[in-house]
C-alpha cells in the first residue's frame, strides 16, 4: 500500500512568550493559522528488516536531511513501535514549505508522516500524544484552520475565525534554529533590552479582530515576541519588514522564530502585486503568496497493491 498525506505550514498571529521553564521551553500563548502552503508526504513499504529510507524532493528540498534526525523518521517509528510492526517504510517527502523558516515545515512533515503511517498500518488511536513528542507545532499542523497555542505550543484548540486572509511569504536563504531565536530572546530579557508580558494571555482585540473577518482589523493586531531576537540575530530583515509595508502591505512581521517575513495584504491581488515589488529589489530568496486559515493533515492518495 502507498499512501500520500499533505500538512500545512502554520503562522503565528500572536506569539506571546512567558519565562523560559526548567524543561528548556518556554511557555507560549500563540494564535496559530494554517497556511494552504503545504509539504506532502508518501510512504510505502519495503522488505522486511530494510529499515526507513527517506527521500527528499520538492521547491525547498535543499540541506534536509533524510536520516533519523528528520522528523518524518521519527514519525513513522513511532507509529509502528506502538502498532508493534517492524518499521521497514520509504518515505518521499515533497518540500514546498520553507526550510528552518518559522513555518514549522519540519512539524508539518511530522504530522503528515503521522497521518500516512497510521493510515498504512491501520492505527486508529489518537495521533495526538505522539505529535506532541516530536515537537511543539506538530499537534497544530493535524489541526490546522485557527487554533490557540498554550503550554510549549503543543496544546491546541480551534478559535472562531471569519474569512481568508492573504500573505505574502519572504523567505531568506539563511535558516534560522529555533533553539538559537529562543536563547537570543532570553538574553536581550537578562540585557533589560526587551521585556517579558506581565500577562501571558491571548489578545482580546485580535480574537475580535477574526471573528471580525477583516484584514485590516487583523493587521493592528498581529504580534510576535520572537520578532526582536530574530531582528538582532539577522538585523536584515527589518528592512524586509519595512519595504512590504512601504509596498502597501497591511503590516508585517517575522513568522515564528523566523528568517521567514509575512505581509499581510487586502486580497490575492493586492498579495500578487507587494509580492512583484518586493521580488523586483532582491532582498529576498523566494517570495511566495499564501492563504489562511488552511486545513490541517489530510490523506490525499491512497493506492493499494
Ligand atoms: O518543540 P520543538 O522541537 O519545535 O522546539 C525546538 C526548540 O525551540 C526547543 O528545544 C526549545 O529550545 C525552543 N522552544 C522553546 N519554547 C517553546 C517551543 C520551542 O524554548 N515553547
Amino acid at each position: 500500500m502507498k499512501v500520500t498525506a499533505a500538512a500545512p505550514a502554520k503562522i503565528n498571529l500572536q506569539l506571546s512568550v512567558g519565562a523560559l521553564r526548567a524543561d528548556g521551553y518556554h511557555d507560549l500563548v500563540t494564535v496559530y493559522q494554517a497556511l494552504d502552503l503545504r509539504d506532502e508526504v508518501t510512504i510505502f513499504e519495503r522488505a522486511e528488516g530494510m529499515g526507513v529510507q527517506c527521500g527528499i524532493s520538492g521547491d525547498f528540498s535543499s540541506g534536509v536531511p533524510g536520516d533519523e534526525s528528520n522528523l518524518a523518521v521519527k514519525a513513522v517509528k513511532l507509529v509502528a513501535e506502538l502498532v508493534g510492526v517492524s518499521c521497514d517504510l520509504n518515505i518521499q517527502i515533497t518540500k514546498r514549505i520553507p526550510v528552518a523558516a518559522g513555518l514549522a515545515g519540519g512539524s508539518a512533515d511530522a504530522a503528515a508522516a503521522l497521518a500516512a503511517a497510521a493510515e498504512l498500518y491501520g492505527y486508529g488511536g489518537d495521533l495526538q500524544p505522539l505529535a506532541e513528542q516530536l515537537g511543539s507545532d506538530v499537534t497544530f499542523s493535524l489541526l490546522g484552520g485557527t487554533a490557540l497555542g498554550t503550554s510549549r505550543g503543543e496544546v491546541v484548540v480551534p478559535v472562531l475565525a471569519r474569512g481568508n486572509y492573504c500573505w505574502v511569504i519572504i523567505s531568506s536563504s539563511n535558516g534560522l534554529s529555533t533553539p538559537r531565536v529562543y536563547q537570543k530572546l532570553d538574553q536581550l530579557r537578562d540585557e533589560g533590552a526587551v521585556r517579558e508580558p506581565l500577562q501571558l494571555a491571548p489578545k482580546n482585540e485580535l480574537l475580535q479582530a477574526l471573528v471580525s473577518g477583516s484584514a485590516t482589523e487583523i493587521a493592528a493586531h498581529l504580534s510576535n515576541d520572537l520578532q526582536p531576537a530574530a531582528l538582532a540575530l539577522v538585523p536584515k530583515l527589518q528592512r524586509i519588514l519595512d519595504v512590504a509595508v512601504e509596498d502597501g502591505a497591511l503590516a508585517s512581521l517575522v513568522a515564528g522564530s523566523g528568517p521567514t517575513c509575512i505581509a499581510l495584504a487586502k486580497d490575492h491581488d493586492h498579495a500578487l502585486d507587494i509580492a512583484a515589488r518586493i521580488s523586483g529589489q532582491n532582498l529576498a530568496d523566494r517570495v511566495l503568496v499564501a492563504t489562511s486559515p488552511a486545513a490541517g493533515t489530510e490523506i490525499t492518495a491512497i493506492e493499494k497493491n
